[in-house]
């Protein structure tokens, strides 16, 4: 088995000097994070080299020196650089995934690329992948490729994990093209989010923007369960963490150590983005400064900063800001022999960072937003002595693993002021112990970790899909259900009518058959050996008015009323409803706008279809806490449906209303199609070898499954034909 990763950026980014090409280490948690896997797969990554190539033959020659680590390169053109990689990616995406919607930029080029280079990816995936490879897409510049590859390879196992935040509902619905991105991810069989909340988000986004149904971690669409989980990254913790045994990185640490005698050494490492809060971390500093002036000479902030997506204009203004604030700090407080904030502005060697972290006291790690923060994993790994303080802002995903650090909220600039003093003061045995407690996690949660345990679940969701695909009506099963039906002299079709035989419509009432439905169905029942029976939850005077002109059987209110040689019998014994129980519902049906409350002679039901998914969640446990204790007395059932709530008499269901009519007559061919909760209980009457179809998503109970209820009358169709 191979490991395909594919990600925008590959680990290694060429650059071009004099018409010579070198390669270095890419930066950013999810090439630093991927790059140091040791996994037992043949590892393959498809990725951009970061650097636009013109000419054939250094497009060659870049190929083959990255095949050299199986590495395989795709191109992206200056305007897909532009309009992909700046445009949609990162002056769309990822403001908008990091809370900085202001920043967010419009432009309809953009989003034209972005599905262009996604289509790029696939090319070049096509080229690599072979039939048993894991898929693993990585992070938000991909969002489309996972259904791009389904379509194209359609039993492969396909992973994607988003590396950075996954906003609020509230924030992603602006996102124009919001619909296609889900689409895209849900291609996959197991999506992956760093936090809780990332993955409760996106979860409450397929459900509003695409009304998909889930449960718990399970997402259904058309005939797959697409699973969400939360995968917190790690890093190689026993690299960090034996670092400091290598003699070179002694030394360094010894020489570093000796230029901050006598002073606390704060330390700072982020790519140049808006979204790491230095701004705030600098008017912090300085807040402290100037308030703690017996501090003067004695501290110093190292600001590594490495450059990152300079062409994107917001990049490039926060680089100016960054300029000018570390310039009037050290302009108002620099001494001859002290300079307060130490700036690089480039990116260091493995052994230069990993001797930093060894030797600063304090890491201050203050992003406004961000998915994970591997470097304030980095920094407690490499603290093989336990020394040293991890101040870190609340808005990273690290800080519901890294408790024991100080956390702050990087928007109060005073708060920032505050745990820098704090962490200069914490007594030695409190550092050792937060420290001791922190490398306890992220000494377990490991990168090697995080993949393993994202590739066996892939690898378990991908099989479970396999097998529950085996269900599916596909056109040799549609045969053999063809000559069967054909063979047969007596047939029993039961049909369920809502979701199966018409798609669900905003307000019940609208969904009336049309003409064609009620050729169909007359069609299939003027074959004298097909008994048709429509077997449905709705009301009798409904049915009778839509098809009482038919030749069919009619079965309504789940079975309490059936029509027989054209006449209707009542098959239940019902009162009035209980006026406490109607109350209930009519108190529910006010307080939520766009319910409706449906009363039959048999069955109450309260329906939410086009209610909101957080309120009808709500709202549905209230009714159903409500009805309990009067339904027990009145001995009614509660039942859920699809975007129902229904209480009902107990002596008819679906299931009955077979057993009624199998009672009348034997047939040598029967056949159940429906897509609800009550058409199980018509499944599991069926005697052994009758045909159940499920439409939507899967069930135990019967044995084929159909994707769309639009697919039920076309087999009808090809049924008689
Ligand atoms: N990093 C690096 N060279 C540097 C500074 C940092 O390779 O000079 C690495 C750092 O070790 C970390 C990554 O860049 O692994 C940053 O990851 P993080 O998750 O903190 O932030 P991201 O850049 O992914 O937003
Ligand atoms: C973050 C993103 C990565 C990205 C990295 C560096 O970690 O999640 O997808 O690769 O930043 O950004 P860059 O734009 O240089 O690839």
């Amino acid at each position: 088995m191979r490991l395909v990763i594919i990600a925008n950026r590959l680990p290694l980014k060429a650059s071009r000097e004099n018409n010579e090409y070198s390669f270095s280490k890419s930066e950013g948690g999810l090439a630093t994070g991927l790059d140091s896997l040791n996994l037992d797969l043949e590892k393959i990554w498809i990725g951009w080299p970061g650097i636009d190539v013109k000419y054939e033959e250094d497009k060659k020659l870049i190929t083959n020196r990255l095949r050299e680590y199986n590495f395989h390169p795709v191109f992206l053109s200056k305007r897909q650089i532009h309009e992909f990689y700046e445009g949609y990616s990162n002056s769309k995406l990822w403001p908008l995934c990091h809370y900085f919607y202001a920043l967010v930029k419009y432009d309809n080029k953009h989003w034209n690329a972005y599905k262009e280079v996604n289509s790029l990816f696939l090319s070049k995936a096509a080229e690599v992948i072979r039939k048993d490879d894991i898929i693993w897409v990585q992070d938000y510049h991909l969002m489309l490729l996972p259904q791009m590859i389904r379509e194209l390879r359609v039993g492969v196992s396909i992973g994607y994990f988003h590396h950075i935040p996954f906003p609020s509902y509230e924030l992603f619905r602006v996102l124009p093209e919001r619909a296609d991105i889900l689409k895209g991810l849900l291609g996959c069989d197991l999506i992956g989010f760093h936090t809780h909340e990332y993955m409760r988000h996106f979860i409450s986004a397929s459900e509003r923007v695409l009304d998909l149904s889930y449960s718990l971690d399970k997402v259904w669409t058309d005939n797959r369960e697409v699973y969400v989980d939360t995968y917190p990254m790690g890093i190689n913790y026993q690299k960090f963490n034996d670092a400091i045994l290598d003699p070179n990185i002694q030394r360094l640490a010894e020489e570093l150590r000796l230029n901050y005698i006598d002073k606390k050494l704060i330390l700072s490492v982020d790519r140049l983005d808006y979204s790491k809060g230095i701004i705030n971390r600098l008017k912090g500093y300085a807040s402290f400064l100037k308030n703690n002036p017996e501090y003067h000479g004695k501290i110093s902030l190292t600001m590594i900063i490495v450059p990152s997506r300079d062409t994107v204009e917001s990049y490039a203004d926060l680089k100016t800001k960054v300029d000018q604030t570390i310039g009037a700090i050290n302009g108002q407080y620099s001494k001859i022999n002290w300079t307060p904030v130490n700036y690089f502005y480039h990116s260091f060697s493995f052994e230069e960072l990993v001797a930093m972290y060894y030797v600063a006291d304090i890491a201050l790690v203050t992003p406004l937003r961000d998915g994970m923060n591997l470097v304030a994993k980095e920094y407690v790994a490499s603290k093989r002595d336990l020394s040293g303080v991890l101040i870190l802002s609340e808005m990273a995903g690290a800080s519901i693993e890294l408790m024991d650090a100080i956390l702050i909220n990087p928007n109060e600039i005073q708060e920032i002021e505050d745990s820098i003093l704090k962490a200069i003061k914490m007594p030695e045995e409190e550092k050792v112990k937060s420290m001791k407690r922190m490398q306890a996690v992220v000494s377990r949660q490991t990168i090697e970790k995080w993949a393993g345990d994202f590739i066996t679940e892939l690898t378990t969701i991908g099989s479970r899909n396999k097998e529950l695909n085996k269900k599916m009506l596909y056109p040799q099963k549609e045969n053999i259900i063809k000559s069967r039906y054909e063979k047969a002299d007596s047939r029993l079709i039961l049909l369920d009518y809502d979701g199966t035989l018409m798609a669900f419509k905003s307000r019940p009432e609208d969904a009336y058959p049309d003409e064609y439905l009620l050729g169909l169905l007359t069609r299939l029942s003027e074959d004298k050996k097909n008994n048709v029976v429509i077997s449905s939850g709705r009301d009798h005077n409904t049915l009778e008015q839509w098809f009482g002109r038919l030749n069919i059987g009619l079965a309504a209110e789940h079975g309490a009323f059936y029509k027989e040689n054209g006449e209707w019998v009542e098959n239940v014994h019902k009162e009035t409803w209980d006026e406490e129980i109607l109350e209930i519902f009519r108190k529910v049906s006010d307080k939520t706008p766009r319910s409706s409350l449906e009363i039959k002679e048999t069955a109450l039901v309260w329906h939410f279809r086009k209610v909101d998914p957080w309120l009808a969640a709500m709202r549905s446990q209230q009714l159903v806490n409500a009805l309990i204790a009067p339904c027990t007395r009145h001995n009614l059932h509660i039942v859920k449906g699809n975007k129902i709530i229904e209480v009902k008499y107990p002596d008819c269901t679906k299931g009955s209303e077979v057993n009624r009519l199998l009672a009348l007559k034997s047939y040598d061919f029967i056949m159940a199609i429906g897509d609800d909760t009550t058409d199980e209980d018509m499944f599991n009457a069926l005697p052994p070898g009758s045909v159940s179809i499920k439409i939507g998503n899967m069930s135990e109970a019967a044995n084929f499954n159909m994707l769309k209820q639009t697919d039920v009358t076309t087999f009808l169709e090809r049924l008689m034909a």
